[in-house]
């Protein structure tokens, strides 16, 4: 048993009035094809050649095998540096693990309180930046460096690019620890390298075991489209964004690990998809909005939204075939509550999510179903790969760059000349001027 992508509901089919037939999906076929083709051929990215590698996971081993002083371990980074890390060990972390306290913040109220709690002797701080210059991991970076004192030169290791930034000139001149994250792979695309192998192999996750689930699913994102579950996802979302109306996409498994994944898949298709212009120029200001939810938490708040809001959602329900652990409720007389009697927790999710599935599509409101057999770490690189090779093909077919982030630098250089950045202090007068001119309306 493997992965598989459940679409009937999310055509007219099934579901009446959600406007996506088969024959659309047909006909988008060879546009699909090239751009898989297209993106195979290309040289220039990394991600799909990491889950065969191992090269660096053996490194990680070698490094794990030498922190048995290790107690707790604060991961420093933010965005595609933090997310992927999140993700693992949300969904797949045994429960003994030690403890990783990811800080993707800079809000100084949680470091603080950490802090307080940690002991630098048995604490491993990781510093995650590809660029080396995100102000927010530079300045948690700072503080952390500070409080380590004479442990930074054991107890500090960077991830970083192998080459260029600030953190990697550090890192060589403090003779850091260091594992990299490889010069083409972007940072929303790196959970399979040290990002995330290094944070799941601290924890004891089997990272091999989610390479080989990346590396399957990779094979099966070479294929056509109707044997390829991340061309289908992708061809899908183009379609009902495009043709009917869609542009939020909802994310929502129905399982508690896996909450954490819905918000790393928000990162991927936001800031990959959401772009001002074309690849040849031209201003479309293109991108669905991605929406996190889980199920059944979700019943009771955006559920109620989905089913009678704007018909502008496709939700993604992403379930397990089997739980990993389950709890059965024990036979009760408690009037009205008998017919709970010997049903399992995992049973209930279940139940509820068939029935948002099936009471959507009867409102003629589409979905897809992500069924994984059970959740363990092969189908947690299955599903990283997939919604990567989804996110890239995506890319294509919206015809815009999904590897860049021009928007995300803009407002970080107005904040670097906020802060007095070498280079960057006339931006900071231009944006205090700004600030100080024109009217103002405050209540
Ligand atoms: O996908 C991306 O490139 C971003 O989300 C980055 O991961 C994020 O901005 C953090 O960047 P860096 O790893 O350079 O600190």
């Amino acid at each position: 048993m493997t992965l598989q992508l459940d679409y009937s509901l999310a055509l007219t089919e099934r579901t009446p009035g959600c406007g996506l037939d088969l024959p659309s999906l047909r006909e988008l076929a060879p546009r699909v094809d090239e751009a898989v083709t297209a993106l195979s051929e290309r040289d220039d990215l990394g991600f799909f050649r990491l889950p065969t590698e191992r090269d660096v996971l053996a490194e990680i081993n070698a490094f794990v095998d030498e922190q048995a002083h290790i107690k707790e371990i604060l991961v420093l980074g933010i965005g595609g540096s933090s997310l992927g890390g999140q993700t693992i060990l949300n969904a797949v972390a045994p429960q003994d693990a030690r403890p990783v306290h990811f800080l993707d913040n800079s809000d100084p109220t949680r470091l603080a309180r950490i802090l307080k709690t940690l002991d630098p002797a048995t604490t491993l701080a990781i510093v995650m930046s590809k660029s080396g210059g995100t102000i927010e991991t530079a300045a948690q970076f700072l503080i952390v460096h500070e409080w380590l004192g004479a442990r930074a030169s054991t107890n500090l290791v960077a991830v970083t690019d192998p080459d260029n930034g600030i953190l990697r000139a550090f890192a060589k001149s403090a003779q850091l620890r260091t594992f990299p994250i490889p010069s083409d792979v972007g940072g929303r695309f790196s959970v399979l390298t040290a990002v995330g192998l290094l944070p799941a192999r601290l924890a004891g996750v089997d990272a091999e075991a989610m390479l080989r689930g990346a590396t399957e699913m990779a094979e099966r994102c070479r294929r056509p489209l109707f044997e390829n579950p991340a061309a289908l996802f992708a061809a899908i979302h183009y379609l009902h964004d495009r043709d009917h109306g869609r542009r939020i996409h909802v994310l929502m498994p129905y399982s508690d690990p896996l909450r954490a994944l819905a918000n790393w898949f928000v990162q991927l298709w936001a800031e990959s998809l959401g772009k001002r212009t074309s690849r040849t120029g031209e201003v479309i200001e293109s991108g669905p909005t991605p929406l996190p939810a889980v199920g059944a938490t979700d019943q009771h708040a955006q559920v109620q939204l989905f089913m009678e809001g704007p018909r502008d959602k496709l939700v993604t329900f992403v379930a397990t075939e089997a739980p990993a652990h389950d709890l059965v409720i024990p036979k009760t007389t408690v009037p009205g509550y008998e017919y709970l009697s010997g049903h399992s927790l995992f049973e209930i999710l279940d139940a509820e999510q068939r029935g948002t599935a099936v009471a959507l599509s009867r409102d003629g409101r589409p979905s897809l179903l992500l069924k994984l057999p059970t959740l363990g770490a092969f189908e947690l690189g299955e599903l990283f790969f997939l919604f990567e090779a989804a996110t890239a093909i995506s890319g294509e077919l919206y015809d815009i760059d999904a590897f860049n982030q021009p928007g995300v630098e803009a407002g970080k250089n107005l904040a670097y000349g906020l802060l007095g950045r070498d280079g960057y202090q006339h931006v900071g007068d231009d944006v205090r001027q700004e600030e100080a001119s024109g009217s103002r309306h405050i209540c």
